[in-house]
């Protein structure tokens, strides 16, 4: 059997080895063009005057340049709202905007032309921040808001009611793979775009619209992606379109692979916000009321900010119970990059949020901040969130944390921190311990489904295809396990392939963490009736019961008898059976509604803790991590290596996101950190030096998912919030009772400015 086992993800060896293909390493076919995006790199916002692109055309290798008048179809590559253009038309909204493209004969040639272009715009004062939009008034999307109670009444009867602002940076996905695409025309007109995106399905449906042909035209295919972490949720969608248009502008094979400063400057990153925050307690720490206005900055479009500033709202509580409550955010329009999905998909932010007013709380007390998280923390009694649905699994939320309490010594480490803090005035050290908990489900309902494709050839091999796409997170891989399993066969009986519009059609993207939840479930049920078919083919032909017979060890048992799945198999097909299954799945029990803000939206959810120690220098900033133990329920795991590596994966991202990696736009609006020399993701040098990860021995998920797993992608992130509760405790070190003034990243020069501030303050 294969699921529960720590296999390796399946193309381990190749990762390793450097002999995994990702979209640049295909064969080209002869005659194939590059593609390169052209923009005003003096404009950051404004009507456009002047498009002069001859000398682009006369440079060397050029073969064609396209402007927005090419475009046979629409001009959008939005996932819905219509408001993404794929090239732009009379005017410039943000800085990198694309407004034409560069067919060439190599990469190179197109990119020295395409800085032969002189485009001249009309320039307005752009709006560049969360402050400058909520000036101007000017929203993507109408704002929205969950109520409980009456906050305002809980304000008034709390005995001490803190205020703050808190600004939170966004992050940029930095996947090693960048944005690239490969088309090539077909002799019916249709086209064959090999695309990185986590959203096959959403590619080909815009390079059709792009194009003017139906979907039916197009097939998009990913074999494989080097990392997406959201970044290519809707943000493939422009240079597939523009390598497609190439393609059928040319009738040659045409790729677009971005440049990195490009790809930094031209795609959507991580929310930034401005968190406006109010909460109301009493003398013990405990919450009576909260309010909290969350200020986003979309960008210039609405790409997924409804999907993303939501999800931060549903995680505003962390892990605990506000009794009065209202969460309002407003989708801010700037013009910016439009940001997009990132891992967490705004639940960590909104759950940065609820720690930093624990923090703030405890100080404010003068109690350990874990001892507040407790005291708030969902129980049976309070086990209601502001959006009506109950935390089920507090039982689970409490043990979870309990264990990690136990585990990391948090108590007598609290002392040790205190001792060394007594006797360094330079160096300081800090000490969290946070929970998570992550709602799992699209809260779009309808994403909430997928489709498969399984395959059983004759010689008893199958073939697997299903709606999710492999971005390094194994879903492949435990897919393919579930298979195996359910045919009783080992796994390289299984052959996995590239996932594939044309095998399986109308597939939602690969987001939410429920890659596994929902693909695997609609591959079983695939697997479930083809050999439901064969039972039923084998009872006939040998007089027996289903009981009699059983699937393992790549053999078919038929009471006494025992067969190979290939006789068996070469069998049901001479007595024309059908050995092939499209499987579906839809995930139950969720029933959430926005408009009436009511209902279900998470078909479950996923804890975890984390107990980070710090040690900041106060003279300059500058942060280690020196310890951290993690310990995340993945329900029964369906593959415990690839989880942990997960969960590794998620915190060390999440703490980049939290101390390292800051995106600077300057007055003007133009990103300034678009390359790794000035944006600092997390190195080899930046793990933990002691770092322990931990499975939660779990009963299993309560509700029926595959083999009782939960989903991992995202929640382990949110562990990183820990790290940064940890940097506030070295701070607050340095004056109790006063609550640092730090904003996120805490970036040397973050932790510095709260420094001073903190001993300025009396
Ligand atoms: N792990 C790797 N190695 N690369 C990635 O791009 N993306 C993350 C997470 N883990 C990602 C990853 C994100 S944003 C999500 S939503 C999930 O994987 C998606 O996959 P799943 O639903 O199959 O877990
Ligand atoms: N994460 C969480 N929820 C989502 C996502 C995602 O990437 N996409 C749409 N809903
Ligand atoms: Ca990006």
């Amino acid at each position: 059997r294969h699921v529960h086992k720590p296999l390796n993800h399946d193309s381990a060896v190749k990762h390793v080895r450097g002999t995994a293909t990702y979209i640049d390493d295909m064969p080209e076919p002869i005659g194939t063009l590059h593609v390169v995006p052209g923009w005003a790199r003096q404009v950051v916002r404004g009507k456009l005057t002047s498009i002069d692109l001859d000398a682009v055309r006369k440079a060397p290798g050029v073969v064609k340049v396209l402007t927005a008048d090419d475009i046979p179809g629409v001009n959008d590559c939005s996932a819905a709202m219509g408001d993404d253009p794929v090239l732009a038309t009379d005017e410039i909204l943000f800085y990198g905007q694309v407004v034409f493209a560069v067919i060439a004969s190599s990469r190179e040639a197109g990119r020295k032309a395409a800085l032969l272009a002189r485009i001249e715009a009309q320039p307005t004062t752009p709006i560049i921040t969360a402050e400058d939009a909520v000036a101007a008034d000017i929203t993507v999307l109408p704002d929205y808001q969950f109520r409980r109670g009456s906050p305002e009444t809980g304000m008034t009867a709390a005995e001490n009611v803190l205020s703050g602002v808190f600004q939170i940076g966004g992050q940029e996905h930095f996947y090693l793979e960048g944005q690239v695409a490969m088309a090539s025309p077909q002799e019916d007109g249709g086209v064959m775009v090999y695309t990185s995106t986590q959203h096959p399905t959403e590619v080909q449906h815009t390079v059709a619209k792009v194009l003017g042909i139906p979907d039916a035209l197009v097939v998009a295919e990913v074999r494989r992606m080097g990392g997406g972490f959201g970044g290519k949720e809707s943000q493939a969608n422009q240079w597939a379109s523009l390598a497609a248009l190439a393609a059928a502008a040319t009738g040659e094979t045409c790729k677009l692979r971005l440049d990195r400063d490009d790809d930094m400057i031209m795609t959507g990153k991580r929310h930034d916000f401005r968190v406006e925050w109010q909460i109301g307690h009493d003398s013990q720490g405990r919450i009576r009321a909260v309010d909290l206005n969350f200020l986003a900055r979309c960008g210039y479009s609405a790409d997924l900010s409804l999907g993303v500033n939501d999800r931060t709202m549903f995680h505003a509580d962390s892990s605990y119970f506000y009794p009065d409550a209202v969460i309002r955010s407003r989708r801010l329009k700037t013009d910016t990059c439009s940001n997009t999905a990132f891992r967490g998909f705004g639940g960590p932010q909104g759950m940065l949020t609820a720690e930093r007013m624990i923090d703030a709380i405890a100080i404010t007390v003068g109690k350990d901040p874990l001892e507040i998280r407790q005291l708030n923390f969902y129980d049976a009694e309070h086990n209601l969130t502001p959006y009506g649905m109950p935390v089920e699994e507090h039982e689970v939320m409490h043990d979870l944390f309990g264990q990690l309490v136990e585990s990391s010594d948090y108590w007598a480490r609290r002392d040790e921190v205190r001792d060394f803090n007594s006797h360094n005035a330079v160096l300081k050290k800090g000490l969290a311990l946070t929970p998570v908990k992550f709602g799992i489900s699209f809260t779009l309902k309808h994403l909430n489904q997928a489709g498969a494709l399984v395959h059983l050839y004759t010689d008893g091999s199958v073939h697997l295809n299903h709606g999710g796409t492999e971005m390094g997170q194994g879903l492949y891989q435990k897919v393919a396990q579930v298979v195996a399993d359910e045919f009783g066969i080992t796994i390289d009986k299984v052959r996995i392939t590239a996932t594939n519009t044309s095998k399986v059609p109308n597939t939602g993207p690969t987001a939410a963490s429920s890659g596994t939840d929902l693909n695997a479930m609609a591959a079983r049920n695939a697997a479930r009736v083809i050999k439901d078919r064969l039972i039923d083919f084998l009872c006939k032909t040998h007089q027996c019961g289903a009981e009699a017979i059983a699937f393992q060890d790549n053999k078919v048992f038929v009471g006494e008898q025992q067969f190979s799945l290939a006789q068996v198999a070469k069998q049901a097909h001479l007595a024309r059976i059908h050995l092939s299954d499209a499987g579906f799945y839809a995930t139950p029990n969720i029933t959430w509604d926005r408009d009436s803000a009511g209902g279900r939206p998470f078909f479950y959810f996923a804890y975890g803790a984390a107990c980070a120690e710090v040690t900041i220098d106060t003279m300059t900033g500058e942060m280690t991590v020196d310890r951290v133990d993690l310990l995340h329920d993945v329900g029964h795991s369906l593959n415990p290596a690839i989880d942990i590596g997960q969960i590794e994966g998620g915190f060390v991202q999440g703490m980049g996101w939290l101390t390292t990696e800051e995106l600077v736009w300057d007055e003007q609006g133009r990103l300034r950190t678009h390359a790794p020399s000035t944006y600092k993701i997390p190195a080899a040098s930046d793990i933990p030096e002691d770092f322990n990860v931990a499975l939660y021995q779990s009963r299993g998920n309560p509700q029926d998912t595959i083999y009782r797993s939960k989903a991992v992608g995202e929640p382990p992130v949110m562990l990183a919030n820990a790290v940064f509760c940890a940097i506030t405790d070295a701070v607050a070190s340095l004056n109790p009772g006063v609550v640092p003034d730090l904003d996120a990243p805490a970036t040397p020069e973050a932790i510095m400015k709260a420094v001073r501030s903190i001993r300025r303050a009396q």
